[in-house]
């Protein structure tokens, strides 16, 4: 995949209507006993309240808890879909930032949590596998490890629902880490040609520094030809 730096990351003007997008999705496997024992294993050791705080932390020390938002901005996107949105941290600095959002969870307690903070976005419990959206988005962004917690045997289905959620020119944009066991860079190429999406971009960092092989970080651009 190419290195090429986005240019510099600028928020669009808060023009667009805040309207929640309407939603035709369908909630075709969205049972919490199908995420991965991974992720099981992560939300036992994790309340709700901590993960949030973590990025109050950041904030506050001064270190950019946005480079998500920085970078998916760059590509000045109307809509965004917000895969795996957790409690919701990025889709709602995204609308913050005046962009059209939609958070989809898998699992009832982070979407309920991510409902909760922001009650006048568009928030659905849905799994990625089989996402059938009558919407398409400029961007469909999977911040913070979303595809190493889908489960092995759903990830390729993942990122096809994800591609048929992108309008024609629409990026998917995807940050993991890299580690044994979990998806490789190959892997996840391998899954975004088979959904039809072709590599545009990598880097190790959110704001944009070369990837190099034997990194421990992914942030991978790939784009809807059509
Ligand atoms: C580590 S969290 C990241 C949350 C959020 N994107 C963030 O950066 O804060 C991974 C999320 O992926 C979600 N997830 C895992 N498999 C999924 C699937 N098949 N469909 C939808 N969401 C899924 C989990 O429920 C979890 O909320």
């Amino acid at each position: 995949m190419a290195a090429d730096r986005p240019e510099p990351p600028t928020a669009p003007e808060p023009s667009i209507s805040l309207e929640p997008p309407t939603v035709v999705g369908r909630l075709e496997r969205a049972d919490p006993a199908g995420l991965p024992a991974d992720w099981s294993r992560w939300r036992d050791q994790v309340d709700l309240a901590g993960y949030d705080e973590r990025w109050r932390r950041m904030a506050e020390a001064g270190e950019n808890p946005h480079g998500e938002a920085d970078l998916v901005c760059s590509y000045r996107p109307t809509s965004v879909l917000d895969a795996g949105c957790g409690t919701g941290r990025v889709a709602i600095e995204l609308a913050r930032r005046g962009v059209r959002v939609l958070g989809v969870d898998a699992d009832p307690d982070m979407i309920a949590a991510a409902s909760a903070k922001a009650p006048e976005l568009a928030w659905l419990h849905a799994d990625l596998t089989g996402l059938a959206l009558a919407e398409r988005f400029d961007v469909v962004v999977l911040a913070g490890n979303v595809v190493p917690y889908v489960a092995a045997e759903h990830r390729a289905g993942a990122l096809a629902g994800c591609a048929s959620a992108l309008a024609a020119g629409g990026r998917l944009v995807a940050g993991f880490t890299l580690r044994p066991g979990w998806p490789t860079p190959a892997q996840y190429d391998g899954w975004c040609a088979a959904a039809g999406l072709v590599p545009e971009a990598s880097y190790a960092t959110w704001d944009g520094a070369p990837f190099e092989d034997g990194g421990d970080y992914l942030v991978a651009v790939h784009r809807a030809e059509r």
